[in-house]
């Protein structure tokens, strides 16, 4: 008899949007005259910059033509998506990245959850608490997280760093030392982000203990503050021990086109063995390359329209943090995040768990969040809201909140 994989089992309850999505439902379909309004998950609204959408046309009418028409695309990415990344993303920063230190893929999702495959199933993993759920569930599916503990909500093995209003949201160094530490800046789900002298003495520990940084910074793009490094390989040494994951979904509205990139740096060694041969040894046996045409897509970001347009995008969504960050705030609401984040994190009222505020904001305002208790422990009494909606609906969303008497 063939066996599973029982790590799968360990798992808790389905993921948290499927839950939303499954609670959304039943309301809307008992409720079919009620409008809602969707702050619930990160998804984007706007349309593709005219930049890309030009560069999509232009790519399908080559793959029209014998002459033109690309078949499966090199492993790692297309050389002029990879040198396009290199100056834009880090040379411009001041970080020296070489192409072949660039790893292009279908999105920060699938990276941060395969990334894991390269280490070992012993390492202590660190993360931090809240969380974005997919660092902790690929890391349980991997075997790495130890038991589940019902009482407290987290696994035995894993290093959990509580993010929480008395540390203003920023992970202090653990007791235990970490094999594997993953950071988020700026942060989903909190909207907090980390000055760059304290990411740079996340390097230097990272150093001090031979741990390796998994630093996802899909929100890059959001940072509208002075003194935050756009990459961590502005800190010092984070060559030598960090990985960086991002993505075009949230700069460039790519969420449904899907596009994303690892950079693995080649003085990343574990002993002798290099972290960069063996991401490239997994990523070109099981993945196939990013469409073409999505590449291209990709490569028209970094075009001076692309730039423009996809910044504009960048500031409607900012337009709409500042909407709910000071609607909120209005409205008596202790808020969190909104500066150089897409996503509001607001403390619940009333010592509201975060599902109860949920479903009283489904109920009263007909509007979704996210509770922040789906996010790790640390985040109950917490309640996240997104800001990629319309302004429309972002601005109607506030309205309603203002209006309910709590
Ligand atoms: C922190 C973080 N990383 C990665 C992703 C996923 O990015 P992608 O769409 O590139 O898979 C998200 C999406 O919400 C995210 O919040």
């Amino acid at each position: 008899m063939f066996q599973i994989n029982e790590n799968y089992l360990k798992l808790q309850g389905s993921y948290l949007f499927s839950t939303i999505a499954k609670k959304v439902k039943a309301y809307a379909e008992n409720n079919p005259d009620k409008e809602l309004i969707r702050l619930g998950i990160g998804d984007v609204t706007l349309p593709l910059a005219p930049a890309v959408i030009k560069a999509l046309h232009s790519a399908v009418d080559e793959m029209a033509v014998r002459e033109t028409f690309r078949g499966y695309a090199p492993d790692l990415g297309y050389e002029f998506l990879r040198s396009a990344i290199a100056q834009n993303d880090f040379a411009r920063r001041g970080a020296k990245i070489g192409i072949d230190e660039i790893f292009i893929s279908d999105g920060a999702k699938s990276d941060s959850g395969n990334i894991g495959e390269i280490f070992g199933r012993e390492n202590r993993v660190a993360i931090c608490d809240p969380v974005y759920p997919v660092y902790l569930d690929s890391n349980v599916m991997d075997g790495r997280a130890g038991e589940y503990l019902p009482e407290s909500g987290r696994y035995s093995r894993v290093i959990y760093m509580p993010c929480t209003e008395e540390n203003d949201f920023l992970p202090r160094f653990p007791e235990e030392a970490p094999d594997m530490i993953y950071l988020c800046f700026p942060n989903n789900p909190t909207g907090m982000t980390i000055p760059k002298t304290e990411l740079q003495k996340w390097v230097d520990y990272a150093l001090s203990v031979g741990a390796v940084i998994i630093y996802d910074a899909a929100y890059e793009a959001y940072i509208t503050e002075e003194g935050i490094a756009h990459t961590i390989y502005e800190c010092e040494g984070a060559d030598r021990c960090a990985i960086e994951l991002r993505s075009f979904s949230k700069n460039a509205g790519f969420t449904g086109t899907r596009l994303g990139y690892t950079v693995v740096p080649k003085n990343l060694k574990c002993g002798d063995v290099s972290l960069n041969a063996l991401w490239a040894r997994r990523h070109g046996t099981k993945f196939n390359g990013a469409a073409y045409i999505i590449q291209r897509a990709g490569e028209a970001v970094y075009s001076e329209e692309g730039q423009r347009e996809t910044a504009e995008q960048v500031a409607y969504y900012m337009r709409n943090a500042a909407c709910i960050r000071e609607g909120l705030e209005e409205a008596g609401y202790t808020v969190y995040g909104g500066v150089n984040a897409p996503y509001i994190w607001l403390k619940t009222p009333g010592k509201m768990t975060s599902w109860e505020f949920f479903d009283y904001l489904l109920e009263n305002a007909n509007v979704v969040g996210t509770p922040g208790s789906g996010f790790g422990p640390s985040g109950e009494h917490f309640f996240r809201m997104t800001a990629f909606g319309t302004y429309e609906n972002t601005k109607a969303a506030i309205e309603r909140i203002k209006k309910l008497s709590i």
